[in-house]
């Protein structure tokens, strides 16, 4: 029998292939254009900060990257290989689950909502992508879990149950969770809107410890400070498209665009 994994496997990425790339992307819900034909490209060890006002597509975005729903028309490349779908006799042929489910194992995401389940402790929450998608043995899922969980400071906290843990402890096992799948980029969506301020610091620093090791990440964001911080990119997204984007200090101090002079003095 032929592994599904085999037929999917990514590829080594060229040098100057971006990890992941969309181009033209395309989405529309009940008649409304969400998304206008997005074109973003992120290059190895990157991180991006995405800003850009509420309704404005940047969960569709990132939702549509990680597979989780289709796109309309447009393309999502991964290392430069197309993922999620393919064009047939010029119309576009969405994949199976049972193929999505194995090239979603390469974009990890985080959500502004841990979505952690309520009965599995925090040790379980980790492990059970490995033993349930990656068909991992149980013991070492677990050890790898454990590791997982003390690299994001919760080595202490394994047997705790979600509603044993604080807001920002959650997010953390939440980031465990898709750091022990080994993904090739990972996409946050708000990771820190839900906490209480005080939580806010513990959750940042774990994103910057994990930018600083080389993880190609694109995080949508309200933290100025983490973007100036931590970002490569600062991209403005709005009415479903990329207004801009710059090298942070570029982006704050000298935005091109009349719409991030105006957005940049909503936020500040
Ligand atoms: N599943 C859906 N069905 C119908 N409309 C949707 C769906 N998901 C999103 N939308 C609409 O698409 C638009 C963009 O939503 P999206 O959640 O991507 O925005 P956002 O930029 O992430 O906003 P926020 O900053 O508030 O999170 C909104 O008008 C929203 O109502
Ligand atoms: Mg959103």
């Amino acid at each position: 029998m032929t592994d599904i994994r085999d037929a999917v496997a990514t590829p080594a990425a060229k040098p100057g292939t971006p990890t992941l790339e969309v181009r033209d992307l395309h989405k529309t819900y009940a008649g409304i254009e969400v998304l206008k034909g997005v074109e973003f490209a992120i290059d190895k060890g990157q991180v991006k900060a995405v800003l850009g006002p509420s309704g404005s597509g940047k969960s569709t975005m990132l939702r549509l990257m990680a597979l989780l729903e289709p796109a309309d028309r447009g393309a999502i490349l991964l290392n430069g290989k197309r993922i999620g779908a393919e064009d047939r006799g010029g119309r576009m042929h969405h994949y199976p689950e049972r193929r999505l489910a194995v090239e979603r194992r390469d974009i990890g995401m985080v959500f502004q909502r841990f979505n952690l389940f309520p009965h599995l402790n925090a040790l379980e929450n980790v492990a059970l992508g490995l033993t349930s998608v990656q068909d991992v043995a149980r013991e070492e899922a677990k050890e790898r879990a454990y590791k997982m969980l003390s690299r994001v400071g919760l080595g202490d906290r394994d047997h705790h149950y979600p509603s044993e843990l604080s807001g920002g402890q959650q997010q953390r096992v939440a980031i465990a969770r898709a750091l022990v799948l080994n993904p090739q980029v990972m996409l946050f969506d708000e990771p820190t809107s839900a906490l209480d301020p005080e939580l806010v610091g513990e959750v940042l620093d774990v994103m910057e410890q994990l930018a600083d090791e080389g993880m190609t990440m694109i995080v949508v964001t309200h933290e100025v400070r983490f973007a100036r911080r931590a970002a490569d990119q600062v991209t403005l997204f709005d009415s479903g498209i990329i207004v801009e984007q710059a090298e942070p200090e570029e982006f704050f101090e000298n935005p091109q665009h009349e719409r991030t002079k105006q957005f940049l003095r909503h936020v500040h």
